[in-house]
């Protein structure tokens, strides 16, 4: 995104700045992660609201505060999930568990929590620290429910929904109505671009789950086919379990051998699953497009309905 390009490498100036920690290894590893990478998709849509909200189109520093905040709750939370996933490689690389130990994981991902929040109350904002605290609560609340429910083939579409917007819609509700508060918007545009955060993040965790079953390591960063190996459910396999019981018996036997999860996904991409999964993620990317465009009538809201179809088409 060329308009917003400045600003984003100015927030990952700060970002290295804002994680410096005392410690070599908590630095080392709090640092790890944001080294690698990211696309750094929540920054860009509080950057572009921001824009869309202000006549002159600046963004407060406030807000790029606020995008500075977000973009290290949601690499916290990373360094946590990775953890809690077992997995290996993130963003390409190898992630802080693998390079160092649990422990150091554990700590590095409080510590990057703790900063962030250190930042959040240094915005002198109640509202927002308000909303934005509930992100991490939020995230915990998901990635316990999306535990509780492993290789549990009963889990519904509304349970999978639900996990999904704790462990990741939650941020990106909460972030873009930050944004709004931060603008002094009214209470109206503060809850639609909540719903608008809320939407967005649906869709994209569902395409993130299509990505892991049809998608390559090598361009996802990180390894293919992992929500099945840690039992993680997803949309697509929901959809074709009442259409393959075999399905079901390989759950059982927790996916036991590396040819069980090939054939589990071919069985799944040999359905309609894959697409109906697209269909969810589209009706939600509606949900969101229709509060951007249609509600307001935003003059410069390209920039970001483009972003907002991206993240649909990340699958084909
Ligand atoms: C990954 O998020 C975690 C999910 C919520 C699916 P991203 O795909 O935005 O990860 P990075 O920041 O680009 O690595
Ligand atoms: C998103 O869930 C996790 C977070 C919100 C941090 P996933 O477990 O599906 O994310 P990936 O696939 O590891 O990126
Ligand atoms: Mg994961
Ligand atoms: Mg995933």
């Amino acid at each position: 995104m060329k308009s917003i390009q400045t600003e984003l490498s100015q927030l990952n100036k700060n970002l290295h700045k804002m994680i410096a920690a005392e410690n070599p290894i908590l630095y080392s590893a709090s640092q790890q992660l944001f080294n690698a990478g990211g696309k750094r998709i929540r920054p860009t849509i509080i950057f572009l609201i921001a824009k869309l909200l202000n006549k002159h189109q600046i963004i407060s520093t406030e807000q790029k505060r606020l995008a500075e905040i977000t973009e290290i709750i949601h690499t916290a939370s990373l360094v946590h999930d990775d953890i809690v996933d077992n997995c290996d490689k993130r963003r390409g690389m190898e992630t802080v568990h693998t390079l160092f130990n649990n422990k150091i994981a554990v700590l590095a991902g409080d510590f990057l929590f703790a900063q962030s929040s250190w930042y959040l109350a240094n915005l002198n904002n109640l509202d927002v620290v308000k909303t934005i605290s509930k992100i991490i609560t939020d995230f915990a609340e998901g990635e316990v429910q999306q535990s509780i429910i492993s290789f549990d083939y009963h889990i519904s579409v509304d349970q999978y929904i639900e996990k999904s917007f704790y462990k990741t819609a939650s941020l990106l509700a909460c972030s873009c109505k930050a944004t709004t508060i931060l603008n002094r918007s009214n209470k109206q545009i503060q809850n639609n671009f909540y719903l608008y955060g809320k939407h967005l993040g649906l869709a994209f965790q569902i395409i993130d789950d299509i990505l892991d079953i049809t998608g390559l390591s090598k361009d996802l960063g990180k390894p293919s086919g992992s929500d099945l190996v840690n039992g993680n459910l997803t949309a697509p396999l929901i959809f074709t379990l009442n259409k393959k019981s075999e399905l079901k018996k390989m759950i059982d036997k927790e996916f036991q051998f590396k040819e069980t999860i090939n054939e589990a996904v071919n069985i799944i991409k040999n359905t309609n699953s894959i697409q109906k999964a697209k269909d969810i993620a589209e009706e939600h990317i509606q949900l969101a497009i229709h509060i951007i465009k249609y509600k307001y009538e935003y003059t410069n809201n390209k920039e970001l309905l483009l972003v907002t179809y991206y993240l649909l088409n990340r699958v084909n």
